[in-house]
């Protein structure tokens, strides 16, 4: 997929649907690949400012979409897409996009958090959606991508026997799987939180909690 640089495409693969609403388009290539590599039928990019609003029309002049002005999915009505997905933006500015809304979201999200993805998993465990995959794009800066689903059963089954607080933070799917790069990254973030002088609250509770993901790892490394 042209033009998109590996977060952007880690999110493309993860987006399928007959209409598909991108809000905070910006540029508008997320939309631009995903309806040129068949992906999506239809797109709709929402802006809420005017210099990326005109940039997404032109970068979408042509294709099966169309680019509205608004605040998050107040340009959006219920039922009309069935996918969705917010990139690029803080973990509490996208809860707060979709919490303005709930009728208006779509059964399948793919959401993009820059920081605080925990915000981003609160709203999900909290509104009927399922943690389905969180993959993360390989490189220094490790983004992650939090592919979730509308579903009627609850509670999400991504948060059976592991640790809430812990799995809130880092993804329960994470913390399933330890792979290399993301108990490397644990590791790292704790020993950048050790040489600081001062923790203010959310950084000890974070230190507390790869504390916990550590030994867990530890212990089940060496269980007989
Ligand atoms: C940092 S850019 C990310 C662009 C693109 N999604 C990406 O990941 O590369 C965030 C974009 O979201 C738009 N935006 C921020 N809050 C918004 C809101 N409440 N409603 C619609 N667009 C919003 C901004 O104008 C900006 O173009």
């Amino acid at each position: 997929m042209p033009r998109l640089d590996a977060r952007l495409k880690t999110v493309a693969r993860q987006i399928r649907g007959a209409c598909h609403v991108d809000v905070g388009s910006d540029h508008g290539h997320l939309l631009k690949a995903v309806i040129k590599a068949g992906r999506v039928e239809w797109g709709i990019a929402i802006e809420n400012k005017r210099q990326p609003f005109l940039n997404s029309q032109a970068t979408l002049a042509g294709l099966a979409a169309e680019v509205r002005f608004g605040d998050g999915l107040e340009p959006l009505a219920a039922g009309e897409a069935d996918s969705l997905s917010i990139c690029g933006m803080g973990g509490e500015s996208i809860a707060k996009i979709l919490s303005a809304f709930p009728r208006r979201v779509p059964d399948a999200v793919v959401l993009q958090p820059n920081k605080r993805p925990e915000c981003v998993r609160e709203w999900g465990l909290y509104s009927g959606f399922h943690l389905l995959d969180e993959p993360r794009t390989a490189g220094r800066r490790a983004f992650q991508i939090l592919v979730f689903r509308r579903s009627a059963s609850s509670p999400d089954p991504a948060y059976h026997d592991v640790d809430r607080e812990a799995a809130l933070l880092f993804g329960p799917h994470n913390l399933r799987r330890r792979d290399p790069q993301f108990m490397r990254a644990l590791r790292e973030e704790r020993r950048y939180l050790e040489q600081l002088d001062r923790l203010d609250s959310r950084a000890a509770d974070r230190l507390a909690a790869i504390y916990r993901v550590l030994v867990d790892a530890i212990e089940a490394d060496t269980a007989p």
